[in-house]
């Protein structure tokens, strides 16, 4: 398998091959440390963060020395031209002079897929945002297979904040190629984006099934569960069926439980403002019948949501996954620098869709505020995109922070041909939106929008008429 020069932004990026092929290097690397020093000698890796950071970057760091490299490292963003307004593509140029591979961690969503659209050396996405945080998964990923053996079929829970936890992101989507169960346990306010729901089910498959406010799973009634997913290998009967019986779909029990803590940072002003509870993990929670062999995960750092009390139960593998952090991501280094080859096994593939790409400088913007679309320094170049992932209702994902995105208005290069006259927008939710083919479409978020680009209200604005007959 090939990662030299690879980018890692999302873990869509990795294959469940190149997963399982870095996971035997990391294996070789482990067992023997002190023989990896050298392989990178004379490279240069470059950490930018703009987030706090503790494990990630120092594990990134230790991993390139221990890898005979070297590391340049900026972790405040008020010692860079940043604080200057300098925008993301010029540093990714500027930085791209100055070493081999970047390690990126910033606040914007799709921040790290900007940096690597316009960087000429391999950027990793060391957490951009609520969005991703690969790495991240990499190491919870190599955790369960190093204390379990295989994903395919384990249940996995996934606990707190899952609104803004982004190590949970890319690990829904790890698991479910992986062919896990994933059992959402959300802090009530902090659900699963419906951008990653409706992902989930359209790209991986599977079934997924919500249960609705407070669905309790066990006699205390502190294990709660709001949504579950089932992976297509996996036999769908108890998903499909309405009123699933989660005490007896989990009658095997949780393999492990995944716990993060309440991402205040983005919360905004109305969340920080209600009394959102927060139920925590300790020794209580953990012996219930259903967990009792869960193991207990969390990304770190934790606040309250983890009882101290659990650190020392056998279960516990908060510790163990950061310390592996650091083979894992010499593993990552080592491959992505081509110091180090290994053979993929054979390969489960994931079918990618291969979405239309929307593009137009006009009509639409991202409904992600916190996407790196959005912020003043990137402006002037860079230009909001999309993959046209339904046409019915229309719906786009923003290809960098990958919310959806549903324009209200629609017209077609075909209506008008050039000429201003015919020029009509319409309801996107009117059955004459059905006739547009992707390539001819233009869309608008509001009727304001189209008017400003010279674009009159076609019949189904003014009468609102949404369905017609399959026969008009
Ligand atoms: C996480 C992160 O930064 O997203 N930490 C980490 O990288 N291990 C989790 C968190 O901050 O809650």
């Amino acid at each position: 398998m090939d990662l030299k020069n690879r980018d890692l932004i999302t873990i869509d990026d990795l294959t469940n091959g190149e997963i399982e092929a870095l996971f035997t290097l990391t294996d070789e690397m482990s067992d023997k440390m002190p023989a990896q020093y050298g392989l990178c000698h004379g490279k240069v890796m470059a950490t930018i963060f703009f987030e706090p950071s503790t494990r990630t970057r120092l594990s990134f760091e230790s991993a390139m020395l221990r890898l005979g490299g070297g590391v340049i490292s900026v972790s405040d963003p008020k010692s860079t031209s940043f604080s200057k307004g300098e925008s993301i593509a010029d540093m990714a140029r500027i930085v791209s002079a100055y070493a081999d591979i970047i390690v990126l961690r910033h606040p914007w969503e799709g921040a790290a897929k900007l940096m690597a659209d316009y960087a000429t050396v391999p950027v990793i996405n060391a957490g951009d945002g609520g969005h991703q945080h690969p790495t991240q998964t990499l190491c919870d990923l190599y955790t369960l297979k190093k204390e379990r053996g295989d994903i395919k079929g384990m249940t996995i829970a996934l606990w707190g904040d899952l609104k803004y936890g982004r190590t949970t992101h890319s690990l829904i989507f790890a698991l479910a190629k992986f062919g896990a169960t994933i059992l959402f346990c959300p802090s009530p306010g902090l659900e699963v984006p419906e951008n990653i729901l409706h992902k989930l089910v359209t790209e991986y498959g599977g079934e997924l099934e919500k249960f609705g406010k407070n669905h309790k799973v066990n006699q205390t009634g502190a294990f709660t569960v709001d949504a579950a997913y089932i992976t297509p290998e996996q036999p769908h009967q108890l998903a499909m069926m309405p009123g699933i019986d989660l005490e007896v779909a989990m009658k095997a029990g949780v393999d492990a439980l995944y716990v993060t803590r309440p991402q205040r940072e983005r919360f905004t002003n109305e969340e920080k403002a209600a009394d959102l509870q927060f139920p925590i993990v300790d020794k209580k929670l953990m012996s219930g019948k259903e967990l009792q062999r869960a193991l207990v995960m969390h990304p770190l750092p934790r606040v309250d949501e983890l009882a101290y009390d659990m650190d020392a139960d056998p279960r516990s593998m908060y510790f163990k996954q950061a310390a592996r952090g650091v083979p894992v991501r010499m593993a990552l280094i080592a491959l992505t620098l081509g110091a180090k080859e290994v053979a993929a096994p054979v390969e489960t593939v994931v079918p990618k869709v291969d979405y239309p790409i929307y593009k137009r400088e006009y009509g639409v913007k991202c409904s992600n505020p916190r996407c790196v679309t959005w912020q003043e320094t990137e402006k002037n170049y860079l230009k909001p995109e999309f993959k046209i992932v339904s046409l019915h209702p229309l719906t786009f994902r923003c290809i960098y922070c990958e919310h959806g995105t549903e324009p209200k208005f629609v017209a077609s290069t075909e209506w008008h041909q050039g000429l201003t006259e015919s020029k009509r927008y319409n309801r996107a939710n009117s059955h004459l939106s059905k006739k547009i083919k992707s390539e001819n479409l233009i869309a608008f978020d509001s009727a304001e929008e189209a008017e400003k680009h010279g674009y009159k209200a076609g019949h189904y604005v003014k009468s609102q008429v949404v369905e017609v007959s399959p026969n008009e």
